[in-house]
């Protein structure tokens, strides 16, 4: 039986969505998540594309052991030397390079000759090699391309000393036959040229075909698939981590292949990457969604009382599920807490920190009773989306709210903030089209910087009668977008706290 290596691209394919941008702590504790759950590589960034992804990609390459850490470059030196940067302190680093293949790349994106390309590729790998000895080579929009060509390219770059071949179906245009073949002629030739070069897949789903195509690879001799927690990713997303691991899982016999993911962490991995990106999960979404294990009709629910393989082809508790029923009230107790946290996979919280959570969780159940592992999650988002993130937030103005308050009528609608910023209290009154224009529009005269409310999204989230609310804003500032999420009982206090920390994100930025 062969063992499929697993790529994680949540961090880099997955933080391209927008308005799923994380801090460094959250990438961090995704980046330990992802060890946990076993992923063999993780892709934790594109360093050369802002400051804060370099940092992501160094941070991460310092504290993971076990799996190889890259960030993507493209095929020019000053990228692959951003990698270099990134990765170098890593136990097992690697770079990524991508370049493209199909005639449309090349000729819209480069206006340059296919030789001409081919040799950029050549030149980007020998000169990576000079820094690392493991590359990889991602031929981008593999499949819409001449296949001599491709060929011609993985040819000529695993001669260069590319490790990995990355085939990638960029734009999710694939379908699984006509991809298997793909990779199973790709293969065949692959393996007579070197033996020792993984061949490995990157599939979108714009057709929803990213879990079937990645799987038609495994089927045809693909090594390493590369994948997102929950799908995310750009446009339509990736092929779903956990969707292509429980279907090797499961049809394991057909495959003929394993990973060695531990599954039971798979549960825990999507919530958290849920909640810290502030994406929800499609409720019917195969293996995480809410109801992926849900059976309401009454014949499935009699066939499933005479045994749940009726109609249940996963144990719940192999990706971790019934794990996490656990139900905390505010006599559960400080260890309870930290053990609760520590399970969710948010291990190593200094004192200061948990001091912070289990405030915050005491207020939680005081208003809440039942507090569940789903509150806990914003709880932690709340931690982390808040905490200065790098040098430059420590010389940034910081903003935090100390109290406020609304009027809510159809006359006048008003709000009243005070707010903190470096030592001083500034309080504001302001009247609005509504309740929260008028605490925008007070938040605004205090921070006295002309941003625009893009979005405002509200949703309430976990269970029980006092539901938590979640609001998402989205605002621009000098033609950059910031988004960010927070969760309260209180919606309206929630809507505070997203504007300011979209705030606190432009201070830190204009420092
Ligand atoms: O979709 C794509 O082609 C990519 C490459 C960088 C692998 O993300
Ligand atoms: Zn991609």
């Amino acid at each position: 039986m062969k063992k499929i290596y697993i790529l994680d691209t949540t961090l880099r394919d997955g933080e391209q969505v927008p308005g799923a941008k994380l801090n460094l702590n959250e990438k961090i504790r995704i980046a330990k998540q992802l060890e946990l759950l076993g992923v063999d590589y993780i892709e934790a960034g594109f360093p050369s594309s802002s400051r804060g992804d370099l940092e992501a990609v160094r941070a991460v390459s310092k504290i993971l052991v076990k799996p190889v850490v890259t960030g993507l470059a493209r095929a020019v030196k000053a990228d692959i030397d951003q990698v270099y940067e990134g990765v170098k302190n890593a136990q097992k680093p690697m770079i990524h390079i991508v370049l493209g293949t199909s005639d449309i790349h090349l000729e819209k994106k480069f206006g340059k000759s296919t030789d001409q390309v081919l040799e950029m590729g050549v030149e980007a790998v020998k000169y990576a090699k000079t820094l690392l000895p493991d590359v990889q080579y991602s031929t981008e929009d593999a499949s819409r391309s001449d296949f001599e060509y491709l060929w011609r390219t993985i040819g000529a770059v695993v001669k260069a000393g590319a490790t990995i071949i990355n085939v990638p179906d960029t734009v999710g245009y694939a379908v699984p036959e006509e991809f298997g073949e793909l990779i199973k002629k790709i293969n065949e030739r692959l393996k007579n040229l070197n033996d020792k070069v993984l061949l490995s897949v990157h599939c979108h789903n714009d057709l929803g075909m990213a879990t079937a195509n990645t799987l038609a690879a495994v089927k045809n001799g693909a090594d390493k698939v590369e994948c997102t927690i929950n799908g995310i990713g750009e446009r339509a997303g990736n092929a779903a981590l956990e969707e292509v691991v429980m279907g090797l899982y499961v049809r394991q016999n057909y495959y003929d292949a394993f990973s060695e993911i531990n599954t039971k962490q798979i549960m825990n991995t999507s919530k958290m990457v849920s909640s810290l990106m502030g994406l929800d999960v499609q409720v019917n979404k195969a293996i995480t969604g809410d109801n992926a294990f849900a059976h309401s009709s009454g014949i499935h629910q009699d066939g499933l009382l005479k045994s749940r393989a009726v109609y249940e082809i996963i144990d719940p508790r192999d990706i971790g599920l019934e794990d996490m029923e656990l139900i905390l009230t505010a006599r559960s107790g400080r260890h309870a807490l930290r053990n609760t946290i520590e399970k969710m996979g948010f291990t190593g919280l200094q004192e200061d920190e948990f001091e912070i959570v289990h405030q915050k969780f005491l207020e939680l159940a005081d208003k809440k009773k039942e507090v569940y592992y789903h509150d806990l999650y914003y709880i932690m988002q709340d931690l982390w989306g808040n905490e200065a993130e790098t040098q430059d937030s420590k010389k940034a103005k910081i903003y935090e709210l100390i109290n406020y308050q609304i009027i809510s009528s159809d006359i006048f609608p008003s709000a009243s903030v005070r707010i903190k910023c470096a030592g001083d209290i500034f309080v504001k009154t302001s009247s609005g089209n509504g309740p929260v224009d008028a605490l925008y529009t007070a938040i605004k005269e205090i921070v006295n910087l002309p941003v625009t409310l893009l979005e405002y999204k509200t949703s309430s989230i976990t269970q029980g009668k006092e539901a938590m609310g979640r609001v998402r804003v989205t605002v621009s500032f000098a033609d950059k977008i910031y988004t960010s999420t927070s969760t309260d009982v209180d919606t309206l206090k929630a809507s505070a706290l997203a504007f300011i920390n979209c705030i606190n994100q432009i201070e830190i930025e204009i420092v």
